[in-house]
């Protein structure tokens, strides 16, 4: 078995650098609350932000582990149910949290994936040297994903293979998909039982390019980025023009120089683009890991990993706000999105798992870091129209963890079933302080809070208690606004290691939750460590 030494070893340097200091959100202060435990939000609904996508909503699913074989995939003749090969199951719970986009087949698989081996009625069947080494069958392959978003109501986010692949494979893979003429091509998707041209939603152009996927430089890479981006087409006569698919670049995966340089190279490049290629994205990597190799534990730890993680967790805005101010000197105008396409917990393997299968356990502290980093995205709407979270089904900060036919939603899975108000909403700041929550020498701000108006002008409002002890007392104020009653889920459970598990999957489950309205102001009491999502009538 071949364990994926390789990767770990750049995985190391790419998140060498730590930031120092944890900050809060940025309208957010420090200030330590004494012994008082409310905290007054101020809801400026006149000053609308920008829109959140439902993009910053979407997943990652790679052949690594049981991410698809096992937990997307059974095959048709599987006695577990399912729809032309696809779990029932998952499709009904991915269904429910509005999944907008999966990005596909890698990560590190896609730049030793070749298309053709998984179309046609004979599957080559290969090896998978990143993740354990085991037997990739290709049973999942294009016809299959694409069914498989039908099924969920998804966009393709397809990855295309830079390291190892050419621009001819490449474009006659889009080709294959996205034309509507009869080619060659478009007869043979036809003949595998698609005769429409399928939508591709979007291309990410290479993966991690700097590391697994090929360690190049950066000169390099955006030599071979011109070429596909010149090259791979989407034909698909509903994507043209102002609907054309974007593109997206390798980005950064880290903050320090090496990182900057990167970022840097590609948006120089970016802003002195001839008609020739172009780009609609950059892509960012970054896991809450706190160092590499990844020493925590995901279950069966206590309050100061609880407190370590979340910290290492909000570095994540001032990554953003690093890339996205190196961003701005290019593309002042922000035409190229800042699209988080890896992002989420690793941890250490759960014992006794093959440690290529990246398994890990989803706790409480899982719904944090989900909340914590959704809340960042939707203050970077501006920049942050796209994230793709790692990964989908049992890998990393998976959703969903399955095992043979039974399946268990994670409490990160209901944190983005509670967030789903937040999808395409427009960003309404809040304006609080947040006081101060300390473990050992890890202090933290103690609440976090998003606001947004979704599309039929509701109002609803995100807070987070990450002290893992107290309940905080909230006291919102809404100018403009005369609330009369406002409701939610919250998302608590008795300890911050408290996981979902087959026999006891209700274990961190939303539970409703009503504000008290008293002197226009909405009133409500947070559990210590608790996810809350309200919306105001
Ligand atoms: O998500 C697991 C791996 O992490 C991906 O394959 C790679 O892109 C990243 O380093």
């Amino acid at each position: 078995m071949v364990q994926p030494v390789d990767r770990t070893v750049g995985v190391f340097r790419r998140a060498a650098f730590q930031w120092l200091v944890a900050t809060c959100a940025i309208l957010a202060t420090n200030k330590p609350l004494a012994a008082q435990t409310t905290v007054e939000i101020s809801v400026d609904v006149a000053r609308p932000g920008a829109t959140i996508s439902r993009n910053i909503f979407g997943q990652f699913a790679e052949h690594l582990g049981h991410g698809i074989y096992g937990g997307v995939w059974v095959g048709a003749d599987s006695p577990i149910p399912n729809t032309r090969g696809i779990r029932n199951d998952v499709v009904a719970a991915l269904k429910a949290i509005h999944v907008p986009n999966v990005r596909w087949p890698g990560g590190c698989f896609a730049d030793e994936y070749h298309w053709r081996n998984g179309v046609g009625r004979e599957r080559v069947q290969t090896l998978n040297p990143n993740w354990g080494g085991v037997i990739e069958p290709n049973s999942f392959g294009t016809h299959e994903f694409m069914d498989f978003l039908e099924q969920i109501g998804a966009e393709a986010y397809l990855s295309v293979n830079v390291g190892s692949g050419t621009p001819h494979e490449a474009a006659d893979w889009m080709e294959y998909l996205t034309a509507a003429q009869p080619t060659t091509l478009a007869k043979e998707r036809a003949t595998n039982g698609h005769p429409a041209a399928y939508k591709v939603g979007y291309l990410g152009i290479g993966n991690e390019s700097w590391d697994c996927g090929g360690n190049m430089t950066p000169e390099y890479y955006l030599s071979q980025l011109k070429i596909y981006s010149r090259f791979v087409r989407n034909y698909n006569p509903a994507q043209q023009g102002k609907d054309a698919m974007p593109k997206i670049a390798v980005g950064p995966g880290g903050g320090d120089a090496r990182w900057t340089e990167w970022t840097e190279a590609v948006m120089k490049a970016y802003q002195h683009h001839q008609w020739s290629w172009d780009i609609q994205g950059l892509s960012l990597h970054s896991y809450t890991v706190v160092r590499w190799p990844p020493a925590y534990r995901s279950v069966g730890f206590g309050e100061p990993e609880y407190a370590q993680i979340l910290k290492s967790t909000l570095q994540m805005d001032e990554l953003i706000t690093k890339h996205s101010t190196i961003m701005d000197t290019y593309d002042p105008k922000r035409n190229v999105a800042l699209v988080v396409d890896e992002w989420g917990t690793w941890y250490t393997p759960l014992p006794g798992t093959n440690p290529g299968f990246l398994i890990q356990q989803n706790s409480l502290r899982d719904a944090m870091v989900a909340a914590l980093n959704l809340n960042i995205f939707a203050r970077h709407a501006d920049r942050v129209r796209m994230a793709n979270i790692a990964q989908m089904i049992n890998v990393l900060q998976a959703m969903i963890v399955t095992d043979e036919a039974k399946m268990v939603l994670t409490p990160t899975y209901y944190v983005f079933k509670m967030y789903v108000p937040f999808q395409d909403a427009t960003f309404v700041p809040v304006k609080f302080e947040a006081g101060a929550y300390s473990v050992g020498d890890v202090t933290l701000p103690r609440v976090d809070a998003i606001a947004a108006r979704d599309r039929n002008g509701k109002l609803w409002l995100e807070v987070t208690n990450l002290d893992a002890n107290d309940p905080v007392e909230i006291e919102a104020t809404l100018p403009g606004i005369n609330p009369k009653a406002a409701s939610g889920e919250t998302l608590t459970a008795p300890k911050v290691d408290s996981v979902n598990t087959f026999d006891a999957p209700n274990t961190v489950a939303p539970k409703p939750i009503a504000a008290k309205v008293q002197g226009g102001r909405v009133i409500l009491t947070l559990a210590p460590k608790s996810v809350t999502v309200i919306s105001v009538q």
